[in-house]
């Protein structure tokens, strides 16, 4: 196989480093809402776009949902304490936007804000920092109802929940993220529906992609009214390699793969326009947008949250859709996903995306499903891997601040339901026990032997 010049240049990261992880690098463990609270009722909670999804016939494949999940709403304590136990410097969760506007009426749950205010205070208390994201998918069924990412309408709803929070929680969150991977939300939330609301409808996508940045702008904006921590947003990247690097069309498909993947955000973000192939979409984005809108999404966020699990491998095909980019299976290992394990990939990323925003960088998820017994070889391995990768991108000059695992728990794997094992802490889901894997008690050990936390 050919590949590209960044990755000849070094060796492949394997393991890290004798001399361990960098003291200065925040290591920390990442969850998400709707993925792990369950507690579906509890508190006046209403119900999002996933508690919906999952009510439809085949939409998950084990026809489960997030009711129950790992019951962390209630079990939050003693989540907090494993992830202190492990020797961890930080904890990224979610709040669930329908736990604090649960219905139309405008006014915010005093319930829903007091839980995550327990959480936060409870993960201060343990010396963990709070590393918040406002939104991972699960958007109040209210608010779908009155058309979801394709209003306008949503952006500013979501940008009034930012003020809610923050008003609540201010600085004693360390780190605040408005989006997780608002890829997901448009694109399979709208474009291919596999995720929740399920649509299918390019024009919707389209629109959703612009409502979502202008939520983030809006919310980042209300939310440095209400704090001086920093304020980013999470995107996710599958870096696209040309399959034959010197071939042209190939080295154009995987252009295009990134154009649709990954600039789609990036450049509204950082230069204040949205790439011109989008208007080969139903439109594009660009349609949806008013005057002052690019202005206020491009706004310098603080930081950029890196969510890196995989890569791609790409060739010209024609009938692949708008990419023209169609996917070549690579001879390397895979996880259960059936993603290929390719550690160079979040090396030559975090150098790319040092240079494309100029921002602090935070790897805020990152892990890998297997099924394997508590001996979880192949997990650490490739957590491991990363975690090298991270340091020979450090080395190379990217600011990483940080690196997240994903994930604490085993999970709810939205469209997998269950019967994707994500957690270096297996969950046993009749019991709720929690039992810490050898790659939690491998990063544990490490974690200890840095020189000093940050
Ligand atoms: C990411 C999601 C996260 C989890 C991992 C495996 O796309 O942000 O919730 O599902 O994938």
């Amino acid at each position: 196989m050919s590949i590209p010049d960044a990755l000849t240049e070094a060796a492949a990261p394997t393991a890290v480093a004798a001399d361990g992880l960098p003291a200065d690098l925040l290591v920390g463990a990442a969850t998400s809402a709707y993925q792990v609270e369950g507690a579906a009722q509890a508190d006046g909670r209403g119900p999002s776009i996933w508690d919906d999804f999952c009510l439809r016939p085949g939409a998950i494949v084990d026809g489960s949902d997030g009711s129950v999940a790992c019951d962390s709403y209630h079990r939050w304590e003693s989540d907090l304490d494993l992830v202190a136990g492990l020797g961890f410097d930080a904890y990224r969760f979610s709040l669930a936007w329908p736990r604090i506007f649960p219905d139309s009426s405008g006014a915010p749950n005093p319930a829903g804000l007091d839980h995550y205010e327990r959480v936060v205070d409870g993960l201060l208390q343990r010396s963990l920092q709070p590393y918040v994201t406002l939104y991972h998918w699960d958007l109040p069924l209210w608010l779908h109802r009155r058309g979801g990412w394709t209003s306008r309408d949503t952006a500013h709803a979501f940008a009034e929940y930012a003020g809610a929070v923050v008003d609540r929680l201010g600085d004693r969150v360390a780190s605040y993220a408005t989006l997780n991977e608002p890829w997901c939300s448009a694109f399979l939330g709208y474009g291919s529906g596999e995720h929740a609301p399920g649509v299918r409808d390019a024009a919707a996508c389209q629109a959703a992609i612009h409502h979502l940045l202008l939520a983030h702008g809006l919310a980042t904006l209300r939310l440095r009214e209400g704090t001086s921590s920093p304020v980013g947003i999470v995107l996710n990247f599958t870096p696209a390699y040309p399959h034959d690097p010197r071939d042209e069309r190939d080295v154009e498909a995987a252009r295009r793969h990134q154009v649709f993947n990954d600039e789609v955000f990036l450049g509204p973000l950082f230069d204040g326009a949205y790439p011109d192939e989008l208007a080969e979409l139903a439109g594009g984005a660009a349609s949806h947008v008013q005057d002052g809108d690019l202005s206020a999404i491009s706004r310098p966020p603080d930081y950029l949250g890196v969510n890196y699990y995989t890569r791609s491998v790409v060739r010209h095909s024609a009938t692949a859709g708008w990419t023209c980019a169609e996917t070549v299976a690579q001879e390397a290992k895979h996880t259960a996903m059936g993603w290929e394990v390719y550690p160079a990939g979040l090396r030559d990323l975090l150098l790319g995306l040092a240079r494309r925003s100029g921002l602090p960088l935070y790897v805020t998820e990152n892990g890998a499903a297997f099924d394997e017994p508590l001996a979880d070889r192949q997990r650490w391995a490739y957590i491991e891997a990363h975690l090298e990768a991270v340091n020979q991108a450090r080395a190379q000059g990217a600011d990483v601040r940080g690196y997240f695992a994903w994930s604490l728990l085993d999970n709810f794997e939205w469209a997998f339901g269950y019967t994707k094992r994500f957690g270096i802490v297996e969950v046993d889901f009749g019991s709720q026990a929690r039992t810490p894997r050898e790659s939690a008690r491998r990063l544990a050990a490490l974690l200890a032997a840095r020189p000093q936390t940050v």
